[in-house]
């Protein structure tokens, strides 16, 4: 079956998470089936449903149109035979009870068409068990969603035993068909990667800290959240997806619970949901203060972390730029956790290991093999991009091309402090870096280029530093050599500010792109007005900057905003051959083309003209010249230098 061959998705189960994909696969524009055990769980399913498309219409995502589309594309349905018999694939998003889903497995692989795929949106358990209770194990595969499904761009694809890797692959395919980043996990181990590096080494370890009288709650949760930049911490987080979900899952696994959890669970205190957990909710919640967490040592759960996600590399899982993304996308963590290893120091997170080891002989704090050896061989998960926490810099030596990813995917790559201190760093570095000759500027996590400077920021900072931030965007066009935005999907406020200082702008179908400045009482402020100005002329920029809408990558072409427009599916390729043909191209050829015609564009003609005979001129010493005049002579490519 290819991706095309799907158009009915059985989603079983109308929970959190079962309702959720359903809304995500009508808005994809599949037919869905959604199925619960009873007429009222399905009711509450789809009016959960149309409540979600209302908001996103709210909040201009979304248009009514598509909204009620989706919405008549779903059909909420308890008879499963009804449900499954004309299903593509079916989403099972049953209860996490091993014993319901092998019977609803065994019951689905009888009712469904021999061609379908059978996923399971399970959070712990295994897939080949489920895959054994099927005739057709190929087409069992996981495919785990996070909460809230709509919003969170996250899909771990999970693959069992006897998983087929044309079944993965369409899996990996129907998730980014879903507007989702999926993510391989090659084995179905417990956990997978998010939950695996999550519950034990995170929450656990805390609690096991807590338990041992080492820190306190509030200062836990102070250091992670207000030092150390996760969106809150490990407590306050249980508290919000339940105490019981991570007990439960070590639970069933044989692990030891750490007392102050046990206790939790035992008084029925499970977090927010029960108005008890780490805090009181029925007396002001999670309330801790800056200072709580200035002398907590969070270097313990760090190390446990990086430990867990050197085992799942060490054993094939997953790579380490996959579990980073990973917990970008799915635990909201800054810049990745083994990015993060690389800036402590593996050294130090193996010492940490290992003091622990030394005093409490548990074999969970034996450093993997893996990790102990980099650490002794002074390795790094990354190589140049560990200096950079916003960015990822990836150099093709054979092709000289360097790509540039902007890596905030949880904020839609906004541009924040740090970004803007550290993007036109790498520019520089890159311009000077002889063997690069083309840069390629593209978007983390398959939502966005980048919607634009980070909004959080705007209420913070003084008036003379919005003015640096303008400066920020020249960057692009001050780099000596060109520049590419590879634009698949949002490019926004800055995020388009920063296209337009790029010499291409290459764009996937799906793109969308404008200035939204207006809606918060501002302008742009990074060169739109002005740059748009020249580019589409003075009605198209006001409407732009004026209305505020986002339009599509192909009016956006019409207007000759964007240069190309490529088919989502093969953008990547496209950018790539684009990119690798520009740099077979003599580079300092292309350098004073850029140079000039940037030039050109705020002069007088007689100026630029003056500015295009010189460099011309100045060409004739290059041994890019004889090069490039032999090699026509001699009918043959020419392999330029940039001498
Ligand atoms: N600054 C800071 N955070 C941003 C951001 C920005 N410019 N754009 C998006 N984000 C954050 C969101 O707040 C959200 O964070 P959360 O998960 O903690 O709530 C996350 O990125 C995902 O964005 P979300 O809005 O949930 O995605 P969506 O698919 O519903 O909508 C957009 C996408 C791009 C339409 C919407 O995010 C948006 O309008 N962003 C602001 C664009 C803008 O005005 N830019 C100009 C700034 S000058």
């Amino acid at each position: 079956m290819k991706l095309e061959d799907i158009k009915t998705i059985a989603v079983l189960g109308a929970g959190t998470m079962g309702h959720g994909i359903a809304e995500i696969a009508a808005l994809a524009g599949y037919r869905v089936k959604m199925r619960d055990i009873s007429e009222e769980f399905v009711k509450k399913g789809y009016d959960q449903i149309a409540w979600s498309l209302k908001k996103l219409v709210e909040r201009g995502s979304l248009s009514q149109e598509k909204a009620d589309a989706a919405l008549k594309l779903i059909t909420p349905l308890v008879d499963l035979k009804e449900a499954v018999a004309d299903a593509d694939i079916i989403i099972e998003a049953a209860p996490e009870i091993m014993s319901l889903k092998l019977a609803l497995f065994r019951e689905v692989d009888t009712l469904s068409p021999p061609h379908a795929i059978l996923a399971s949106n399970t959070s712990s358990l295994s897939i080949s068990e489920l895959g054994k209770a099927t005739q057709r194990p190929d087409k069992v595969v996981g495919m785990h969603f996070f909460n809230p499904v709509v919003r969170m761009a996250l899909v771990e694809v999970i693959k069992g035993e006897k998983t087929s890797e044309e079944t993965m692959q369409l899996a990996v395919e129907l998730a980014k068909k879903l507007g989702k980043t999926p993510i391989r996990v090659e084995k179905d181990v417990r956990g997978f990667i998010v939950n695996r590096i999550l519950i034990g080494p995170y929450l656990f370890e805390a609690a096991w800290m807590v338990s041992r009288g080492e820190a306190t709650i509030e200062e836990i949760d102070s250091r992670m959240r207000y030092y150390e930049n996760f969106p809150m911490g490990p407590f306050e987080l249980q508290d919000l997806t339940g105490i019981d979900v991570g007990y439960n899952i070590m639970k069933e696994a044989g692990l030891p619970i750490p007392p102050i959890i046990e206790q939790a669970v035992k008084d029925g205190r499970l977090g927010r949901k029960t108005g008890r957990g780490f805090y009181n909710y029925r007396d002001g919640g999670a309330q801790y203060s800056r200072e709580a967490g200035a002398r907590f040592d969070p270097l313990p759960l760090y190390a446990l972390m990086v430990n867990e996600a050197t085992w799942l590399i060490e054993n094939g899982v997953s790579t380490a730029e996959q579990i980073d993304l990973a917990c970008q996308l799915g635990l909201n963590f800054p810049e990745g956790i083994l990015r993060r290893a690389d800036h402590i120091g593996l050294d130090k997170i193996v010492a940490t290991l290992d003091a622990l080891y030394a005093k409490h002989k548990l074999d969970r704090y034996k450093a993997t093999a893996l990790l102990r050896q980099m650490a002794q061989t002074g390795q790094s998960f990354y190589q140049r991009s560990a200096e950079y926490k916003t960015l990822k810099v990836e150099i093709d030596r054979k092709t000289h091309v360097a790509y540039v990813t902007l890596n905030r995917p949880q904020r839609l790559n906004a541009i924040n402090a740090e970004m803007r201190q550290e993007l036109p760093k790498v520019l520089d570095e890159l311009g000077k870096d002889p063997e690069v000759r083309v840069i390629v500027l593209k978007g983390a996590g398959g939502k966005a280029f980048s919607a634009g400077a980070d909004i959080t920021e705007f209420t913070q900072g003084k008036p003379y530093q919005f003015v640096e931030l303008g400066e920020f965007f020249r960057a692009p066009e001050l780099c000596p050599k060109p520049v590419i935005a590879a634009i698949d999907g949002f490019a926004l406020g800055g995020g388009l500010e920063l296209a337009l200082a790029c010499d291409f702008r290459l764009a996937s179908k799906r793109s969308e792109v404008g200035q939204p400045e207006i809606h918060l009482g501002l302008i742009p402020g990074g060169g739109g007005t002005q740059r748009l100005l020249r580019l589409v002329g003075p009605s198209r920029a006001k409407e732009l900057c004026m209305l505020g809408d986002r339009i599509s990558a192909e009016q956006a072409a019409q207007w000759g905003l964007i240069d190309h427009v490529y088919e989502n599916e093969t953008f990547e390729q496209e950018v790539r051959a684009f990119a690798e043909k520009l740099a077979t191209r003599a580079p300092i050829a292309v350098r004073f083309t850029k140079e000039i015609l940037n030039a050109g564009a705020n002069c007088s003609l007689d100026a630029a003209l003056l500015l295009e005979r010189e460099a011309f001129a100045l060409l004739f010493t290059t041994e890019d010249m004889v090069e490039g005049v032999n090699a026509f002579l001699a009918k043959r490519k020419p392999e330029f230098k940039g001498r």
